[in-house]
């Protein structure tokens, strides 16, 4: 599929089908599972707008009581990080009550998360960790390890389920890769 980059028109390719994605969230929704106690509270805090998707699917599939909550950060321009990250919305004060469990769409630098979870941190919140859908080992610049990650994925710029460029494309029911 042909993609538009702002002026700019590229191939595109599927990276991940629907059924791949499908399977894999069912898998890490079990994983998450399995590592919290069914009886206690576990604070869900979904990455906006990215994540939407991704954590609609994993959420329905948790078994433990959970709140959910969700956060804003701002960080890229097109498909550069700018490495200048802003949390834009209030972060909740049950924070400090609950285990807190980032959803996000992707780490690439991981700049994002790691400004978030400085702030999360400061809530000492019960326990602390990140599932995120999509991981590009190669491209970290933070010692950022997510706890849950659904792929791990190379270099090229991704759109598709909650992952956009500029706004566009995060209703593709699948992700594909941008090729360079
Ligand atoms: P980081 O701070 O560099 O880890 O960037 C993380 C954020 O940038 C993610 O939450 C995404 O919103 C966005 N991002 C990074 N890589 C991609 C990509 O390949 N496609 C779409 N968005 C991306
Ligand atoms: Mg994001």
């Amino acid at each position: 599929m042909q993609v538009k980059l702002g002026e700019k028109t590229a191939e595109s390719q599927v990276l991940l089908s629907e059924e791949q994605i499908r399977v894999r969230v069912a898998a890490l929704a079990d994983e998450i599972n399995q590592k919290y106690p069914h009886d206690e509270t576990v604070l869900i805090l979904i990455v906006l707008h990215g994540a939407l998707i991704f954590a609609s699917d994993l959420i329905r599939r948790l078994h433990m009581p959970t709140l959910i909550e969700t956060v804003r950060l701002r960080s890229y321009v097109g498909t550069e990080s700018t490495g200048n990250v802003q949390v834009l919305t209030e972060l909740p004060a049950e924070l400090s009550l609950h285990h807190v469990l980032v959803v996000e769409d992707i780490v690439d630098s991981g700049r994002s998360l790691s400004c978030l979870t400085a702030k999360l941190r400061e809530f000492e919140p019960k326990s602390l960790a990140i599932a995120t859908l999509l991981d590009k080992p190669e491209m970290h610049q933070t010692d950022i390890e997510p706890e849950f990650v659904g792929f791990s994925i190379g270099r090229n710029f991704v759109i598709g389920y909650g992952l956009d460029y500029n706004g566009s494309y995060r209703n593709l029911p699948y992700i594909a890769e941008v090729m360079e």
